[in-house]
């Protein structure tokens, strides 16, 4: 093995310009200035958008890392969770607004806000169609379920007593609840309708169960 510093075969022997360019034998500039073996390499810059990324890269890192590190230019992980968080927590209760968390569960809502209202009891006639009329009948005259056009109670008959049975059911007695399935407006709004079937005696009535509860 011999190692020279001069290139043993440049191919350039014919003269031929071109031929002395492409092997490097007129300029330095275009070779790297070593030749191992015969083997010599072009100098061959990298090219300039790819040099300019490189350092644009380097001092991103540097940028970052100083800001992530001592300033609060860059936000951590942990910064961006708890901001997130935050913002869910936010939508959360936005949402429990919406859905009327904050329904205030009294017998003068339920009374001044519900009862008596053509659109409330409308709206819960059309919910009561579609959840209760299986069991309570079409018109509120009781099937499986007791008869709800009387004045007879076996939970009680003021307006929250109602709310409260639609909402948490009877359990083990075939009353579900609805806590899930309705939002407290339209559980309201069942009490309305309730409340504006009250003495319809509808044909079939069921039998009144329960302790009569005069309406005040
Ligand atoms: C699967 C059948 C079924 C469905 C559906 C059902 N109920 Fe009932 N409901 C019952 C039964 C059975 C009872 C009696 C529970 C008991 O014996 O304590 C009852 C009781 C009640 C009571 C209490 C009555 C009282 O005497 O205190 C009310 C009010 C009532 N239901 C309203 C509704 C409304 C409004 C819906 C629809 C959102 C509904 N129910 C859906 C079966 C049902």
């Amino acid at each position: 093995m011999s190692r020279t510093d001069e290139p043993q075969d440049q191919g350039t022997s014919s003269g031929n310009d071109e031929k002395s360019v492409l092997y490097g034998g007129t300029s330095d500039e275009l070779m790297q200035g070593h030749s191992y073996d015969g083997i010599q390499e072009y100098d061959n810059p990298m090219p300039g958008w790819w040099v300019w990324l490189l350092w644009a890269s380097v001092a991103f890192a540097i940028f970052y890392f100083v800001g992530i590190t001592y300033f609060d230019w860059i936000n951590t992980y942990e910064d961006d969770l708890a901001e997130s968080l935050e913002e869910l927590e936010m939508m959360r209760q936005a949402h429990a607004e919406a859905e009327g968390e904050s329904f205030e569960v009294t017998e003068v809502n339920i009374e001044e806000n519900y009862v008596g209202f053509e659109e409330h009891i409308a709206a819960g006639r059309e919910t009561y169609q579609r959840f209760c009329a299986s069991c309570h009948g079409d018109q509120g005259e009781g099937l499986i379920g007791p008869n709800l056009t009387d004045q007879h109670f076996m939970h009680g008959g003021s307006n929250v007593d109602i709310f409260q049975v639609l909402t948490d059911g009877v359990a083990g007695q075939g009353m579900p609840g609805w806590e899930n399935s309705t939002t407290p407006e339209e559980r309201a709004q069942l009490v309305a309708f309730i409340r504006s079937i009250e003495g319809t005696d509808p044909p079939d009535a069921k039998d009144p169960e329960g302790e009569f509860v005069e309406r005040s």
